[in-house]
């Protein structure tokens, strides 16, 4: 297999990780998190989400994050906008790039954004036209694209007609979802095959859910029908809370292991992105799936016991060090 030279990780941690978490992180956190996150050398990040608060409670804060990020130049930000008010809370907060979003299936479409696929598509064109004239650059996921947890193996054709509408509206790339991480390989490929032939020149991004670790499996054969740009999780934090059971996306530790190992390009640092991801572990005060992360943390659990350890000894030495000194300053002064 001929391997690209480079690929590029979107970091969407702090939306798809976050918005299924039930602990709420605190602005300031998770600020503190995005701004480690812009260092590591990841190029797009999908800081929030300008949906209804009700419905997402976990991002609620979007237009404060979005507000206090320090942002890098060499890093675009880009956040998750359902409709016309998403776009307006998104645009105040600062976005480079608006992640506008539908499924390919309607009992999923309905669920998640209240409405039937019909009715959607109208919303689509008007978003993606407005962050276009606002001089932003549109990505547009399509969710459900491999299975449906609702209806079931999706069919191709579904796929293709909401991804043309969504180019023709004037989306600059596609994301599809395997949304529940189910799909295996010959799946990945049967799609591939299609969207290959279908949008020839267009962008297309692979979101992979990693619910029945068969992720990082699909990335591989993604890759070889030519796909260069995944969607990420780092620690694989994360799910999508309508559609149930679904895990966080493929872990970006373990994705840029994979990449490291294959001589691939992402530009990324991994002890950055190993420090970001324990913050982040740390705040939500839980273990993140990623395996790799669970290794480095296990090696370096070790290193942290070590560590204690001497800083007991050492305490112990100097308490024992005082209390000598001060009984033989009582002995020195009794002597005189
Ligand atoms: P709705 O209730 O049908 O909205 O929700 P509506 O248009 O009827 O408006 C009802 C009220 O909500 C109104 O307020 C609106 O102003 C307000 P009222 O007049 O009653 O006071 N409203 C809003 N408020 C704040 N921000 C907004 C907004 N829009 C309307 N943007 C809506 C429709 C889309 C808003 C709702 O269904 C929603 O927020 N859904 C979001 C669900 C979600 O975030 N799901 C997870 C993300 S998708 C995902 O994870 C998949 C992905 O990762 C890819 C993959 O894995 O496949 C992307
Ligand atoms: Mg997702």
């Amino acid at each position: 297999m001929r391997w690209p030279k480079e690929v590029e990780l979107k970091e969407v941690g702090p939306r798809d990780g976050l918005q299924n978490e039930p602990g709420w992180v605190n602005t300031e956190h998770k600020v503190a998190w995005i701004n480690m996150l812009s260092n590591t050398g990841i190029k797009e990040i999908e800081y929030s989400s300008f949906v209804h608060p009700k419905w997402i409670p976990a991002l609620k804060d979007a237009r404060e994050v979005g507000r206090q990020i320090k942002r890098n130049p060499n890093v675009t930000y880009s956040a998750l906008v359902p409709n016309q008010k998403g776009l307006e809370h998104a645009l105040e907060a600062g976005i480079d790039r608006a992640s506008v979003f539908m499924s390919a299936t309607e009992t999923h479409n309905l669920k998640n954004i209240n409405k039937s696929i019909d009715e959607t598509l109208p919303i689509m064109k008007q978003v993606i036209q407005d962050a276009k004239a606002a001089n932003k650059k549109v990505t547009a996921y399509v969710s459900t694209v491999f299975d449906c947890p609702f209806e079931g193996k999706t069919d191709v054709n579904q796929v293709l007609k909401v991804a043309e509408a969504l180019f023709e509206y004037g989306a600059d790339d596609i994301s599809l979802g395997d949304t529940i991480g189910s799909a295996v390989p010959n799946q990945i490929e049967e799609v591939l095959e299609v969207v290959n032939q279908y949008f020839a020149n267009k962008d297309i991004i692979m979101h992979f859910h990693d619910t029945r670790g068969m992720a990082i499996a699909n990335i591989v054969t993604s890759m070889n029908y030519g796909m260069t740009r995944f969607d990420t999780s780092i620690g694989g934090l994360g799910g999508c809370p309508y559609a149930p059971g679904a895990a966080g996306n493929v872990a970006t530790n373990d994705v840029l292991y994979l990449m490291n190992g294959l001589g691939i390009e992402t530009n990324i640092d991994e002890e950055k992105l190993l420090k970001a991801a324990f913050y982040i572990q740390n705040k939500l005060n839980k273990k993140l799936p990623s395996r790799s992360l669970m290794y480095e943390l296990s090696q370096m659990s070790e290193g942290i016991d070590a560590d204690v350890l001497e800083q007991k000894r050492r305490r112990k030495r100097d308490m024992m060090y005082d209390f000598l000194k001060y009984q033989y300053d009582i002995f020195k002064k009794m002597a005189q």
